[in-house]
């Protein structure tokens, strides 16, 4: 018995470092899965590798309505129906001050860390089977910030205010809406923010610098993320709706 038998799920960032980690761990788990992201050659190995009969690549801009509408229509079509939408698909920007940081790079941070996931909020909603569950890939910077991180901090606080409205929308249902919000992960996503927020030579001393404000002393797995995943879009968690679900080790309290 696997925790999502009969389950199909559609995973935005899916050739990501978490989103192909969930991808693994819901097939793992019984889950058939749509995998989209911008990354076309990453999809089709990742589907590839989990078989044709499991996994179906649709690669898609979270930003472009029409394209995430196209996307959910397929997964429907050829699994019948849609049970699980976890939008992860997520852009950092640059580190700067507020005064300084660049209206570029902060819209366009917005468009695929908001737009998107309130897109596929709007398409994948409609479509889901009653009793299904959304889980929205925040941060814990969408819980705190730091200095420098203003479009991602802003773009990963917006998303709580979303998840709060789909989840209050979606009850009658039996549609569960969640956010997740994971620390410092080790992956390449978030080495390139650590070199860049703290000046250090090497990967090794950036993380160092970050483990010191985590109180479990380590960065989360991508592994431990799609467990996390798993439990939010699994029945197990039934009741647990409207959540900001923290995953750092600590590091927001
Ligand atoms: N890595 C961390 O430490 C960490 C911590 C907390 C939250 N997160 C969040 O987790 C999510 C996944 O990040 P990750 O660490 O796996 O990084 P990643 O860079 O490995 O994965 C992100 C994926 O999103 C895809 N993507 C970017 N823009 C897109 C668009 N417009 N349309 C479709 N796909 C697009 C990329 O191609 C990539 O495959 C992000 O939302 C990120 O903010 C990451």
């Amino acid at each position: 018995m696997g925790r999502l038998d009969h389950k199909i799920a559609f995973i935005t960032g899916a050739a990501g470092s978490i989103g192909a980690a969930t991808a693994r761990r819901f097939v793992a788990e019984g889950a058939r899965v749509a995998l989209t992201d911008l990354d076309a050659d990453a999809l089709d190995a990742l589907a590839a590798e989990l078989g044709a009969d499991r996994a179906l690549a649709l690669p898609a801009d979270v930003t472009d309505s029409g394209a995430v509408a196209d996307a959910v229509a397929r997964a429907v079509e050829r699994f019948g129906g849609l049970d699980v939408a976890f939008a992860n698909a997520g852009v950092f920007g640059a580190v700067a001050p507020v005064v300084d940081y660049p209206e570029d790079v902060f819209d366009r941070v917005m468009a695929v860390n908001v737009r998107g996931p309130f897109l596929v909020a709007k398409h994948a909603l409609a479509a889901m089977r009653d009793g299904g569950s959304m889980i929205i890939n925040s941060s814990v910077v969408g819980l705190t910030a730091d200095p420098g991180i203003v479009a991602y901090a802003t773009s990963k606080h917006a998303l709580v205010g979303l998840m709060r409205t789909a989840a209050k929308e979606m009850a009658p249902r039996g549609i569960r809406v969640n956010t997740l919000h994971p620390g410092p992960v080790a992956n390449a996503f978030q080495h390139r923010i650590e070199l860049t927020a703290t000046g250090a030579a090497t990967e090794a001393e950036a993380a160092r610098a970050f483990e010191a404000m985590i109180p479990l002393d380590r960065h989360a797995t991508p592994e431990e993320v799609a467990a996390a995943v798993l439990f939010l879009a699994s029945d197990e968690s039934a009741f647990l709706t409207g959540a900001t679900v923290p995953l750092d080790g600590g590091m927001s309290v």
